[in-house]
């Protein structure tokens, strides 16, 4: 019998916690949860280990402050930072995260030399490329969680307009996330049929925006945070695709090497996600808008990343 899966999930705040959890509800492996504060991962994880009678799950869940526990971890996603807070951007953020981020890849790296790394804290596409750098790792085994919750929420956005189900939406998003993130409404489709054929472009126009500020609408909402349910299940798709070898083609921060014009830079583009991590780049054929919009994007990565003189 294989051993199970080890993830270790660092950062039990409000994102990380909702990973921890659908990683046990789907039994994908067992968890660690790691955070600074005293108390906080031991307490979710035991909080969600005695939710496993009821869902039917056996996963073992360990909290702790420190980092042996994460030794020998298959995958290992950092969540561990701070969040927005209502009027300010992901890029406020960059400096702070930047150095939490650094100091968590170090200890995580040094105990699971051959790990997968999901990075989602914020600004992602310069944190997945600090991580990257400071990793040592190969670039396939470091990658970024946002083009997959951009295209879920896009994806909530057009079933509801069209009131059909979500399982029939796929939506397609290329781009950094944030506001220059680049939605691609030719390849995002209702059963196959893009969405230029049902719904007018001002209608489009009006979804993708929505989609854009889709973050920003969450914390002006809850005000004290930023989203997290959204924010786990699109992780943890990343960690199933993984760990059970799907190659699945998501849309994932992942490093490009002149695929899309862009070269030396994490910036989002579909992969196909297996065992090896981003096994491979998709590269589809963009239109000069669509190509000129994608270069945008990535040079305001660039900007940010640059910004942190790796
Ligand atoms: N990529 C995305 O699409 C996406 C989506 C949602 C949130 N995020 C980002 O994810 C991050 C986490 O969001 P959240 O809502 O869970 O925030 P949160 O404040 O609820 O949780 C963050 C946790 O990190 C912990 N932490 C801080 N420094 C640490 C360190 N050095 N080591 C270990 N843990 C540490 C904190 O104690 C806290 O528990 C934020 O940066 C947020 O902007 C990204």
């Amino acid at each position: 019998m294989a051993a199970r899966s080890k993830i270790s999930v660092v950062g039990a705040g409000n994102v990380g916690a909702t990973v921890a959890q659908y990683v046990v509800e789907k039994e994908l492996g067992d968890v660690v949860l790691v955070d600074v504060i005293e108390g906080v991962p031991q307490g979710k994880a035991l909080d969600l280990a005695q939710a496993g009678p009821i869902h039917g799950y056996d996963s073992r869940l360990t909290g702790t402050n420190s980092y042996d526990e994460t030794t020998d971890s298959d995958v290992v996603v950092i969540t561990a930072g701070l969040a927005r807070k209502p009027g300010m951007t992901r890029d406020d953020l960059l400096f702070k995260n930047a150095e939490i981020v650094g100091g968590v890849v170090e200890q995580v790296v040094r105990r699971s030399k051959h790990a997968i790394l999901i990075l989602v804290t914020n600004p992602l596409d310069a944190m997945v490329q600090l991580a990257w750098k400071k990793s040592g790792f190969p670039p396939e085994r470091v990658i970024g969680m946002a083009g997959l919750l951009d295209s879920a929420r896009f994806r909530t956005f057009i079933a509801g307009e069209l009131s059909v189900s979500v399982e029939n939406v796929t939506a397609f998003v290329l781009g950094g996330h944030g506001d220059t993130m680049v939605p691609l409404p030719r390849y995002s489709t209702v059963a196959g049929v893009p969405i230029t054929e049902l719904l007018p472009k001002e209608k489009i126009d009006a979804l993708v925006k929505r989609t854009a500020n889709g973050g920003a609408e969450i914390v002006n909402l809850l005000k004290t945070g930023s989203a997290y349910y959204a924010p786990g299940a699109s992780t943890v798709e990343m960690v199933e695709a993984i760990l059970k070898d799907k190659k699945k083609i998501l849309p994932c921060a992942a490093y490009l090497n002149g695929q899309y014009g862009v070269k030396g830079l994490y910036v989002g583009v579909p992969v196909k996600l297996g065992r090896g991590g981003v096994e491979q780049v998709i590269e589809i054929r963009l239109t000069p808008e669509e190509q000129a919009a994608f270069k945008r994007s990535a040079d305001a990565v660039r900007e940010l990343v640059e910004k942190l003189k790796l």
